[in-house]
């Protein structure tokens, strides 16, 4: 059968997984928690199971939780949203990237996305019937740390451009965005009929007392933007597959119109568990910063004196290793061998990249107990 993706072999997050589970190595691959979450939110779920919430959730999502999802947006970024009209509970932040995308973009439409990128982007914006264009973040000397190249964006505008799509805190890179960024941002899209698609499921995970910049918090980028985030980087849950999306009405109303027809609801009992926790609880995001912030510390401090290169990640739960100083080897065989011969799996940044980017980088998932990240340290230290 003819394949609609023909260059788009299985996801690098399952190849790793089953390599590191043929090996037996340590899975610092797949961002996934290794601990459990907080034991309140399980009986809730399990209260919720029992008390008869087993049936479908209407389409745009439990009230109690679009109502959560508005509260913690005005909280956090002083934006009022309409819990009827501008929040879709949708199957984790992958359906609600895919269900934006399908609705926004059209044949022939261009889409931007900054390399390293997600790797479900591109994907959806080829069945979509659209062109992604890749546009690498830039390290420069005034800037260091991966970043937008707001000139070269601007060149790369055209009139077939339909839809940027950002993400940050960023997966791999950790990088965050400056609320300069969003000025930049909206001066290189004003007078554009350009749609902007942010991916911000590590919304809550940023260190160094830094603050998330959301587009939601920009007045003039809102009302060209859908916001995606996921529950389940939050919550310690990302088998749950629950995340939302946000968006102006008018650009919620054509969301839910494809998410409708991908899959009409989210699990209804997890739904309410999470409307629950999150007004039971509204210190957990509040303290979650801090609680990944001592993970990438540990590790950093861990693999310090290790011959790896790295900056400490300014946000996710992913950290980025460089073995220039190891090895001459590319990326993808390195992370191969690395899961093979010492037990240790990781993902090769190359993979999201149109590109090589500079140096050679792994990316090492930090959310895991500490006697993993010790016994995965000790390893990458004898290198
Ligand atoms: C940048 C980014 N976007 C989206 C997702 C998908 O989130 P979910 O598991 O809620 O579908 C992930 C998961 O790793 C991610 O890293």
């Amino acid at each position: 059968m003819d394949s609609k993706l023909p260059d788009t072999g299985m996801s690098i997050f399952a190849v790793m997984t089953q390599l590191a589970n043929d090996c037996g190595a340590i899975n610092l691959a797949q961002g996934f928690p290794s601990f459990n979450p907080d034991e309140r939110l399980l009986e809730l779920a399990n209260k919720h199971l029992h008390a008869g919430a087993n049936q479908y959730a209407p389409m745009s999502g439990v009230p109690a939780l679009r109502h959560a999802i508005a509260k913690k947006t005005a909280d956090l970024y002083g934006r009022q949203i309409d819990a009827d009209t501008e929040i879709t509970v949708c199957d984790g932040a992958t359906e609600g990237l895919f269900s934006t995308i399908q609705a926004v973009v059209g044949s022939g439409d261009e889409v931007i996305v900054f390399d390293p990128a997600y790797d479900s982007y591109e994907p959806a914006v080829t069945l979509a019937g659209g062109v992604t264009r890749h546009l690498p973040l830039v390290i420069t000397r005034d800037r260091p740390d991966f970043h937008i190249d707001w000139q070269q964006l601007a060149q790369s505008i055209n009139s077939r451009t339909r839809l940027i799509i950002l993400n940050f805190p960023q997966n791999p890179t950790g990088v965050i965005l400056t609320a300069d960024d969003l000025d930049a941002l909206a001066e290189v899209t004003r007078d554009t009929s350009i749609y902007l698609l942010s991916d911000e499921v590590y919304e809550h995970i940023i260190f160094d007392d830094q603050a998330h910049q959301s587009l939601a918090c920009h007045d003039e980028l809102w009302q060209r933007t859908f916001i995606v985030s996921s529950f389940g980087k939050t919550y310690h849950v990302t088998g749950w597959k629950v995340g939302y999306c946000i968006a102006p009405s008018k650009l919620m109303a054509e969301f839910r119109n494809i998410h409708q027809w991908a899959c009409y609801s989210v699990v209804t009992p997890l739904q309410h568990a999470l409307a629950d926790f999150m007004t039971l609880t509204p210190e957990h995001y509040r303290e979650l910063p801090r609680f990944y912030e001592k993970k990438r510390d540990r590790f950093c401090d861990l693999v310090r004196n290790s011959r790896f290169t790295f900056t400490p990640a300014a946000g996710t739960f992913f950290q980025v290793l460089d073995f220039s100083e190891i090895s001459e080897e590319d990326d993808v065989n390195y992370s191969r061998r690395l899961t093979r011969e010492i037990g240790v799996a990781s993902i090769p940044v190359s993979v999201f990249c149109e590109q090589p980017p500079p140096g050679r980088k792994l990316r090492f998932c930090f959310a895991k107990d500490d006697a993993i990240l010790e016994e995965a340290a000790g390893k990458l230290c004898q290198l």
